[in-house]
């Protein structure tokens, strides 16, 4: 994040921190410090946790919490997905307050995609499918703010309930829905209330409720300019895929936000450029994420914009299988 001098990146920068949570940061890592001490039955005393300012950002969880922000993911403290912890991992709901999961890296990506667009001229509206509590929507409807642009819109699809139960044969095992990932699961309301807090709910933003097999085929989408896609399952993946690609504009992007962290996901979009003969370079974005061009675009040659390839170590929530 290294914000240029004008109001308008500055105002995007500042967007992003706030998206994520990371201004009050120590805040975050008080609660989820209390939470997991309290599940250990190690809890220190709660003056030092609220008074010892230096203390908390000193601490490994403000540490990695802080890592976690950069590239995605969830705090992991004490190994890979808070193992031998289930409880913890559950509380998670409780102190994950960023109002988008999906990390700075990502973030970028999406700034990158809309600068490209606009320089180029890309005709077409901007679509998440699978947004969570909206932080990635919010994010593009307030890049279309800054930069005054009123002829497009942010659509926003989303069932609202959570993931649905898998049924496709390349979904086995992995099941998101809401009585066993219920943190998944943010109403509409909610959506609506994050994008009213940022002051960016307006009739620029649709938003698409229900199953995608439901809503994206009917969807009143005429173009689009980017399809970032977070659905997690291979049916969700490739439900928008086979629904919205081919109303992608030449030059638009794709972003593909589990390709190399759910592997039904990764095996949907393989599958959609095979049989769509798809040879457009992927792009790597962080650990987890990837993103392509659609060719036929003015300026070839899209950068990766600096987003290597980053340790990990213990912090990222990627094991999400169902035992
Ligand atoms: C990993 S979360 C998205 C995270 C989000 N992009 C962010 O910025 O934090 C996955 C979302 O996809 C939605 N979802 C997954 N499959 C879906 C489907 N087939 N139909 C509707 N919503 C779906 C879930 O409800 C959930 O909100």
């Amino acid at each position: 994040m290294k914000p240029g001098g004008s109001l308008t990146e500055r105002y995007l920068a500042l967007l992003k921190k706030s998206l994520l949570n990371v201004l009050y940061l120590e805040n975050e890592a008080r609660i989820a410090y209390f939470v997991i001490h309290a599940l250990r039955g190690n809890l220190p005393p709660a003056t030092q946790i609220v008074s010892d300012f230096l203390g908390i950002r000193r601490s490994e969880i403000f540490h990695l919490l802080k890592e976690a922000r950069k590239v995605g993911g969830w705090l992991v403290y004490g190994g890979a997905n808070n193992a031998g912890h289930p409880e913890e991992a559950a509380a998670r709901n409780f102190f994950f307050t960023a109002h988008t999961m999906i990390g700075e890296a990502r973030l970028d990506n999406i700034h990158y995609c809309l600068d490209t667009i606009i320089r180029d001229g890309i005709p077409g509206d901007l679509i998440e499918t699978g947004a969570w509590k909206g932080g990635a929507a919010i994010f593009m409807r307030g890049y279309l703010s800054a930069h005054d642009i009123h002829n497009r819109l942010v659509w926003v699809a989303d069932s609202f309930e959570g993931l649905p139960r898998p049924t496709h044969e390349k979904d086995e095992g992995w099941d998101f829905s809401k009585d066993i990932f219920p943190y998944l699961c943010v109403s509409i309301e909610e959506v609506k209330e994050l994008f009213e807090r940022y002051d960016l709910l307006d009739d620029k933003v649709r938003f698409l409720k229900g199953w995608f097999c439901d809503t994206l085929p009917v969807a009143p989408v005429e173009r689009l300019a980017l399809l970032r896609m977070d659905g997690d399952l291979y049916e969700s993946t490739m439900d928008a895929l086979n629904n919205l690609y081919p109303r992608l504009s030449d030059g638009g992007f794709v972003i593909v936000d589990d390709f190399n962290a759910l592997p039904q996901c990764r095996e949907a979009v393989n599958d959609y450029r095979r049989d769509h003969g798809i040879a457009d370079e992927i792009i790597p974005i962080d650990q987890d994420s990837v993103y392509w061009r659609k060719s036929g675009s003015r300026s070839s040659n899209p950068s990766t914009q600096g987003h290597s390839m980053r340790s990990l170590l213990k912090l990222l929530f990627s094991p999400r299988r169902v035992q």
